[in-house]
């Protein structure tokens, strides 16, 4: 382990929007599994670009065209840097997370997905890594196979062996579960599937921001991420693929700048990565990203590592204080979220409590629907927890719980 650790009340000063007031208290914000705060770096970043910088990328002659598209390309190898892509072309923006599966979804869907294949996911997954390859099974006459998960929430990892065959063209699974925190061993389902030729496309949404990644070392297919669950700013993410699969894959979408040459006859497409990115792309938002990434660096990814474990383990043992509480998910290894509910107490109720007292929560199923129903339930409370968290706010957590009992006991 890294000396390096985090100085929690000087980073907080980083993140202006936690110094207010929410229902007249101190707000409490434990809902970074949906979105993650800015700090002031990036919103100045943002802020420097449509004060003195904003131009169209990768079509100007002018000065601020320019500069702007060396920005851009600029935070194309910062991710590259932070993922440890081999190549900066690899690296592809788009909007987020759910975009960038549905571009692969489309784009591997239509090469190479064909009556009686197979895609493997997981009972873990989100939505957005179920539902567009349901979509695309449906349309090709595909079929969806599913990896359950036991009742820790960890992967049955001896099921992938099972359900690979040669009709099997691809696996998608999470690094990490947004609603119970599971960390996916990623390294283990690749070498599996590779073993048996098989791609694989990990969702990093929920791993980007706690752990380190090196997309060669987990050697993934493809990985993808959105720019703000890594305190980067909204609408904004990054698929990574493997070269030699970007270059096979046909756009996903079609437009300006994907292009070599049109004629009403006919269109040849840019190289890598301008074949996958159609339109303006979202400038602002990469660049943003790219300033968070920076930032999460200088802090260093195994010091978050350390101080989001020490909270995890001491929020675990505060809420297991709580008469009558249940987490679900309690995997060996897991991040900082913890999914909960309390006997007799709606998920719904809790979570309107806890806001009048200030603290920020997700309740429900997390767009999840498939891992709630493995355990038989609706939804949870969830309390996801993030680098300027603090135990003080866990001993907040457990007083405000107990209120919460009390009123409905
Ligand atoms: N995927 C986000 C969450 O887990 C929105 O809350």
């Amino acid at each position: 382990m890294s000396e390096q650790s985090i100085d929690v009340p000087a980073l907080r000063k980083d993140f202006p929007i936690l110094d207010q007031y929410v229902h007249d208290k101190p707000l409490i914000y434990l809902d970074n599994a949906a979105t993650t705060q800015k700090p002031q770096v990036v919103i100045d970043r943002i802020n420097r670009i449509y004060t003195r910088e904003n131009s169209n990328i990768h079509r100007g002659v002018h000065y601020l065209s320019n500069q702007l598209t060396e920005k851009y390309e600029q935070a194309r190898q910062r991710v590259q840097r932070f993922i440890n892509a081999r190549h900066q072309h690899e690296v592809i923006f788009t909007n987020g997370t759910t975009h960038s599966i549905n571009a692969i979804a489309y784009a591997f869907g239509e090469k190479y997905i064909g009556p009686d294949d197979e895609i493997i996911i997981t009972e873990l997954e989100h939505h957005a890594n179920i539902v567009p390859w349901q979509v695309l099974c449906q349309g090709k006459g595909a079929r969806l196979r599913v990896i359950p998960f036991n009742d820790r929430g960890e992967l049955i990892m001896e099921e992938f062996e099972k359900h690979i065959n040669n009709r099997t063209r691809l696996i998608a699974v999470n690094h990490i579960s947004n609603s119970l925190g599971t960390i996916n061993d990623v390294k283990q389902i690749t070498d599996i599937a590779h073993r048996n030729d098989v791609p694989v496309l990990v969702d990093g949404a929920q791993s980007i921001q706690h752990q380190k990644i090196d997309v060669q070392q987990l050697d993934c297919d493809f990985y993808v991420f959105s720019g703000h669950k890594v305190y980067g700013p909204n609408g904004s993410g990054v698929l990574y693929g493997k070269e030699k699969w970007l270059e096979e894959l046909p756009p996903y979408q079609t437009g300006g700048e994907m292009i070599q040459k049109v004629t009403f006859e006919k269109t040849t497409y840019n190289e890598l990565p301008f074949k996958f990115e159609a339109g303006t792309p979202n400038y602002v938002g990469a660049i943003g990203t790219a300033e968070a990434l920076s930032y999460i660096e200088s802090l260093g990814l195994e010091a978050i590592e350390a101080h989001e474990n020490d909270l995890l383990q001491y929020a675990t043992s505060k809420l297991m204080e709580i008469p009558g509480m249940k987490i679900y998910g309690t995997a060996d290894r897991k991040i900082s979220v913890l999914s909960f509910l309390m006997e007799g107490i709606h998920h719904y109720d809790t979570g309107m409590v806890l806001d009048k007292m200030g603290i920020a929560v997700r309740t429900g199923h997390h767009c999840t629907e498939p891992l709630m129903d493995h355990f038989g339930i609706e939804g949870t409370v969830r309390a996801s927890l993030a680098i300027y968290n603090t135990r003080e706010e866990i001993d907040q957590l457990q007083q405000a719980l107990l209120k919460v009992k009390q009123m409905f006991s």
